[in-house]
């Protein structure tokens, strides 16, 4: 949803910005644009399409100034264009703006500033901005913007700086989207998320809701939104600035697939005691009697993070026997959800600046809910709301198409399940915790078999339709596979839960639509074996993912992916990685853009 950047110090500030948008291309890729002021010019570069773009344009030319700003837009208003692309000038050309966020009165403001003489030439809500703090410009920039907030409606992260400025200085303002300092060596850095500042520093400050910041040669300031001058904690990142590295994978989501073992054993390394069945938090405690008033857990969440939350009911409930439901936050913020005071609601997200799921976890806690949060990004916005946090510990996740970040999380639910039970006075029985020690090496054993994703796709890639089917806790599995190959191969994809194939996806089965079927544990497993049958009757092609050798399928199969067998609660984690494996392969024979697929974006910071 847009990436912003700025750098002011001793440094070109060029390669620095430049530097800072490829590692926020995630958020938005369909223009990028730079601004250096030069000998009292603000010399704007910017270019259509990917970064490289811009990169190409800006060769052979040279900006030498000492501040600047850049943005990677992912078009909200007006088409990706060069005109619409950011940083946006306003009319009298003294001042740029980057801006990432929605103005939503910027109709009524346009209109205003027009009548009043000020001129546009973009579609875009954030030439609003720039005219606005411009009117209010006399010389203080931080007063110019203190009052533009005050007139605009959305949720906005933005930055500006100007010609007429007595020393260099930019000024950014945060409502909604995220926006963080960074603290370096007589430089300053400002920018949508830590992982554009990891290469220059580690400290960092995640402004407020409704702070200002300043940033110049001798340090930054922050204003709260009553305009009083605040002291936000500093904090240091300890994500190493080679995980946002490829690390010679061709492609971020193949190197985030294969972080996937350690990732997991981050996530419950030093939280889960094998021997005594203890497991604690550092920044989530709840005690006995808050669980025990817990009539119901909501999980809130979008997207991948929501197939997280399904499969997450299944855990809480048979571990704590407590009824979970599950929303998109895009739903439970605009309906009357029922919620009692003491509920725990979870908001799940991996970059935690998700709107929907920020909006949904305000709407529970206003109606009395305790908020935790389930998040891989430290100081984002949901774990800022929430009342106790649980880190996911995946590492930076680049790629568009979530991994890594999917497969902590349910790690993290398994472990809050087990959490909340040995809060309600059940035990934490040993069975329960061997498979979680052994979830790394079997994921580690799936993704040594990558070659034969890589032979699979070769069969598929020419598919225009595909069906995932599932049963239980991989029903959301089957969802999420699914997801998987329409978001990077743009093949049509739908997940269905098996036993519901029978009333309609049914009357797609040919010889032209292969099913992937999900067939593991023991519970559901001939259920799903008879679903197999029916598909191979009518003609259609079914993968068969299954922790049992071809033979147990009884002929049920064209094609065997086979899994380790764990117990059936943490089964998902493991079987969500062959789709996964598969949905890369198949893209990657069909040419996609695999980390920045069309029209997508990392993190949604837009409703
Ligand atoms: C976007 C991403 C998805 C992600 C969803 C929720 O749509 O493309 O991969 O699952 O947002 O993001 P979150 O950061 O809240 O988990």
């Amino acid at each position: 949803m847009c990436g912003i950047v700025g750098y002011l110090g001793a440094r070109s500030p060029v390669p620095l910005l430049v530097d800072g948008l490829r590692r926020l291309e995630y958020r938005g890729y369909d223009s990028a644009g730079i601004v250096v002021p030069v000998n009292g010019r603000l010399e704007i570069v910017k270019a259509e399409g990917k970064l490289d773009r811009l990169v190409e344009v800006l060769q052979g030319r040279e900006l030498a100034g000492v501040y600047g700003l850049g943005h990677t837009r992912w078009a909200t208003h007006g088409i990706p264009s060069q005109r619409n692309a950011h940083p946006l000038l306003d009319a009298k050309g003294r001042l740029a703006v980057i801006h990432n966020g929605i103005i939503e009165n910027f109709v009524s403001l346009k209109k205003r500033l027009a009548g009043e003489g000020w001129d546009f030439v973009s579609d875009t809500d954030t030439e609003v901005i720039a005219n606005l703090v411009s009117s209010h410009f006399d010389g203080d920039l931080r007063v110019a913007v203190e009052r533009t907030v005050a007139e605009l409606e959305g949720m906005y992260a933005f930055a500006v700086l100007a010609l007429e400025s007595s020393e260099p200085e930019i000024v950014g303002a945060r409502s909604g989207p995220p926006l963080v300092l960074g603290r370096g060596d007589g430089e300053q850095f400002l920018a949508s998320d830590p992982t554009a500042l990891l290469a220059h520093t580690r400290e960092v400050v995640f402004l407020e809701n409704g702070d200002l910041a300043r940033l110049t040669a001798g340090g930054y300031e922050v204003w709260n939104s009553s305009g009083e001058p605040v002291e936000r904690p500093i904090v240091r990142l300890n994500w190493d600035p080679v995980q946002s590295e490829k690390g010679g994978f061709k492609h971020f989501m193949l190197k985030e697939i294969h972080d996937q073992p350690q990732a997991l054993q981050d996530t419950f390394a030093g939280r889960v005691d094998f021997e005594s069945g203890e497991v604690g938090f550092d920044a989530l405690e709840l005690t006995s009697q808050e669980v025990a008033a817990i009539d119901r857990i909501h999980l809130l969440a979008c997207g991948t993070s929501w197939h997280a939350a399904l499969v997450g009911k299944f855990m809480l409930e048979e571990l704590t026997g407590i009824p979970v439901e599950v929303d998109y936050g895009s739903e439970y913020r605009y309906r009357d959800p029922l919620v009692r005071e003491g509920d725990l609601a979870v908001g799940i997200s991996q970059s935690g600046e998700t709107a929907d799921t920020i909006s949904a976890m305000e709407a529970a806690a206003q109606r009395g809910a305790k908020l935790a949060a389930i998040c891989n990004v430290v100081g984002s916005q949901v774990t800022r709301l929430a009342d106790g946090v649980l880190y996911t510990h995946a590492g930076p996740e680049i790629g568009v198409a979530s991994t890594k970040a999917f497969t902590t999380q349910l790690v993290a639910l398994y472990m809050l399940g087990l959490y909340l039970r040995q809060r309600l006075g059940r035990p934490v029985e040993n069975a329960l915790l061997a498979d979680l020690a052994h979830l790394p090496q079997a994921v580690a054993g799936v993704v040594a078999g990558e070659r034969d994703f890589e032979e699979l796709a070769g069969h598929f890639f020419e598919a225009s339709d595909f069906l995932y089917i599932g049963r239980g806790a991989n029903y959301p599995i089957a969802l999420e596979g699914a997801l998987k190959l329409k978001e990077i191969s743009y093949i049509h994809a739908e997940g269905y839960p098996a036993g519901e194939m029978k009333h309609g996806p049914i009357a797609l089965i040919d010889k032209s639509l292969p099913v992937v079927a999900i067939a593991t544990g023991e519970r559901v497993f001939d259920k799903v074996l008879s679903n197999m049958q029916e598909v191979r009757a009518r003609d259609g092609i079914v993968l068969a993912v299954t922790d049992r050798d071809a033979e147990a399928l009884g002929g049920g199969a064209d094609h065997v992916i086979r899994v380790p067998r764990v117990s059936e609660l943490l089964q998902p984690i493991i079987n969500v990685v062959p789709l996964q494996l598969f949905a890369y392969f198949v893209a990657v024979r069909r040419g996609a853009d695999v980390d920045q697929p069309r029209n997508l974006a990392k993190s949604v910071t837009v409703e």
